[in-house]
């Protein structure tokens, strides 16, 4: 493997990266938001970069440092990341959506901190745009990778999810207690049009090397 990444397979290639959770306020101290570290869409961004592309970052926020050499944007909401992924596109070979999107984001914000009154309290959710599915249908169309991020059947979850987005690739995970989200290690099934191949469990930055060496495969052979 690391004589592949030698010969720099994605040299001369435009990387776009998602990470992160994201952000969607509910009034001007609170927010709805997820479990990820962005630790994983960092490590692919990093295996990108040490494969010879030219990487930039779409963060959420997180806690880490931007790797060495790359670009990187930091936003907080879904639309927000939307709107700098839409910004970055042009000229970008691969994008690989890493980021765990909100899919609902409090239909308004409260202008002042919300008071506690009753005993309950609901709140009111409007669905979020799919940043990876506007990708991949849009026009001019990188090669397009997910990520899938599922409790229950790995394997017809993440088939059925990449074909419904058009995907060329996706990367599948489990996730749970220690597992996946903000965990040190993971693990990936990955699919594509007639083929799929599972990464064993190992640290992200390993784990993020073999998924760039499959994606630069499948790029490669797609675009010959
Ligand atoms: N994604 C995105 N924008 C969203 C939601 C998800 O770009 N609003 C991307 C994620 O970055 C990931 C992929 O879509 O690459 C799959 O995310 P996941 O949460 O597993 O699937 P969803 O399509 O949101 O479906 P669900 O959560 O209902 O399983
Ligand atoms: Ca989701």
């Amino acid at each position: 493997l690391a004589a592949g990444f030698e010969t720099g397979r994605l040299a001369g290639l435009r990387v776009l990266v998602t990470a992160g959770p994201t952000r969607e306020a509910i009034d001007p101290v609170r927010y709805v938001s997820n479990r990820s570290s962005g630790r994983m869409g960092y490590a692919v961004a990093a295996a990108a970069r040490e494969a010879g592309a030219r990487v930039t970052l779409v963060s959420g926020p997180v806690a880490l440092d931007g790797p060495p050499g790359i670009e990187r944007v930091m936003v907080e909401t879904a639309e927000e990341m939307r709107a700098a992924v839409r910004a970055q596109l042009p000229g970008c070979d691969i994008f690989i959506g890493a980021a765990a999107v909100a899919d609902y984001r409090p239909a308004q914000a409260a202008a002042q901190k919300l008071k506690k009154r009753d005993a309950n309290l609901s709140l009111d959710l409007v669905r979020n745009p799919d940043i990876l599915a506007e990708v991949a249908q849009g026009e001019p169309r990188p090669f397009t990778v997910g990520f899938a991020a599922e409790t229950g059947d790995l394997d017809a979850n993440a088939r059925t999810k990449r074909m419904q987005k058009s995907l060329d690739l996706i990367a599948a995970n489990l996730v749970g207690p220690g597992l996946g989200f903000d965990a040190e290690d993971n693990a990936l099934t990955l699919y594509w049009e007639g083929g799929s191949e599972s990464l064993p469990r190992q640290s992200k930055p390993q784990l993020a090397r073999e998924l760039i060496a499959i994606v630069a495969q499948r790029f490669h052979d797609a675009s010959s």
